[in-house]
């Protein structure tokens, strides 16, 4: 298959580029717009390497590029798209980019396909990369595929934006898409500025871990790999119009557990965890069923003991990889986010 992987250079998406090109024959374009979570060093090696120059190629550009995007969809097959503002406090301070990316960049990918799909009597494939947040907040039970989706930030309001789109593509043009729909993720090369990577290369620091309120938020954490590998099965197996639900261990965890993980692994004293005020908007718990995909043959092959533990690891190990991240604009960001929630932490 030759696909087009939009947002390839990210933590998930270069993950699946990774993994797709050292277990099939497939040929892959990355396009990425290189934004502040874009890193050509997660993608490092493909170009050079025997076994994957002849069949790798990086594009740097921004998906809402309509023209662009047509012309590289002549060479493709199907369009993988991760491109995403992808980080729920940022939307808070400034969702501008969330919308474009969002809402103007997966319309400018679907009429890529359209295109594409008029030219092949139907054979062109397009799979949206969304999340289990746009079912927003879920006090019991599992959401299933067909639950009502209902945003609850600017983020997750914008992925919705981009599935209503995606899915009325299929019904109006009979579009080949399908979506998924994937849990907390986390594992190396995840920007510093999620819970885990966060809380991670601060302790090894010995930097305040700032908890956003009770920390008694509850989450389902999905490894990369398997998130990867669920998004492989889906392009590969899943039926046109289909949403899939991508869970993690099934076994939820509070963030206080999460952070209590990572400071057990590091041997480090939980004094250096202090709450601050919440987000606004703060989803207290997702929780998927992952039946539908797990009958297309995938199943998740990493506990979070494991996947906990490989992460602390790769993080204490790769400080030339997240060290440089940690400067700029990330100072500025780290700033508006967490000064003055510092400021009125209090004992977690
Ligand atoms: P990320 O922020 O690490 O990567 C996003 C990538 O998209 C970056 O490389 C960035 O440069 C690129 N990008 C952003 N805007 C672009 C544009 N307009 N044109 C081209 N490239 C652009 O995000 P991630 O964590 O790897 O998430 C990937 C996808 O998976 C996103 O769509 C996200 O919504 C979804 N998702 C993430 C998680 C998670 O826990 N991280 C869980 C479920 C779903
Ligand atoms: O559920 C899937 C989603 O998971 C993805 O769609 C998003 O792209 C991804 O960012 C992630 O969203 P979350 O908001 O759940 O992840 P984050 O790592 O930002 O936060 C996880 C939990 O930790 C959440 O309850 C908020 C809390 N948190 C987070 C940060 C950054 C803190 O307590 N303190 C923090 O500093």
């Amino acid at each position: 298959m030759r696909i087009l992987v939009t947002g390839g250079a990210g933590f998930i998406g270069s993950n699946f580029v990774h993994r797709r090109l050292a277990t099939t024959d497939d040929h892959i374009t990355v396009v990425d717009k290189l934004t502040y979570a874009g890193n050509p060093a997660n993608l490092r090696g493909l170009a050079d390497d025997p076994g994957t120059r002849e069949r790798y190629r990086f594009v740097q550009a921004d998906i809402a590029d309509e023209p662009l995007m047509k012309e590289l969809a002549t060479d493709s097959d199907a369009i993988v798209n991760f491109a995403a503002e992808s980080h729920v406090d940022r939307s808070i301070l400034e969702p501008t980019a969330f919308l474009h990316t969002g809402v103007m960049g997966v319309y400018s990918l679907l009429e890529a396909a359209r295109a594409e799909a008029d030219k092949r009597d139907g054979r062109f494939r397009l799979l949206q990369v969304s999340t289990d947040e746009v079912y927003g907040p879920v006090p019991e039970g599992l959401s299933v595929e067909s639950d009502p989706i209902h945003p609850t930030s600017p983020y997750s309001a914008a992925k919705a934006a981009g599935e209503h789109l995606v899915a009325a593509y299929h019904e109006t043009h009979g579009i080949d898409t399908v979506i998924t729909r994937g849990a907390n993720t986390y594992g190396p090369n995840q920007y510093p500025e999620k819970l885990i990577p966060l809380f991670v290369t601060n302790a090894l620091d010995d930097e305040t871990l700032p908890m956003y309120g009770d920390g008694m938020q509850r989450r389902d954490w999905l490894h990369v790999t398997d998130h990867a590998d669920g998004i492989a099965t889906v392009l590969d197996h899943g039926e046109p119009g289909a949403a899939y639900n991508i869970c993690g261990d099934g076994i939820e965890r509070p963030n206080r557990a999460v952070t209590k993980a990572i400071l057990d692994h590091l041997g480090k004293p939980w004094s250096l965890v202090r709450s601050v005020p919440d987000r606004p908007g703060h989803d207290r718990r997702y929780a998927l069923d992952g039946s539908r995909l797990r009958a297309l043959g995938w199943a998740p092959q990493t506990s979070f003991e494991q996947g906990i533990a490989l992460t602390v690891d790769w993080y204490a190990a790769n400080r030339d990889w997240w060290e440089p991240i940690k400067s700029g604009e990330w100072q500025d960001f780290y700033q508006k986010q967490y000064a003055w929630r510092l400021e009125q932490s209090t004992t977690a």
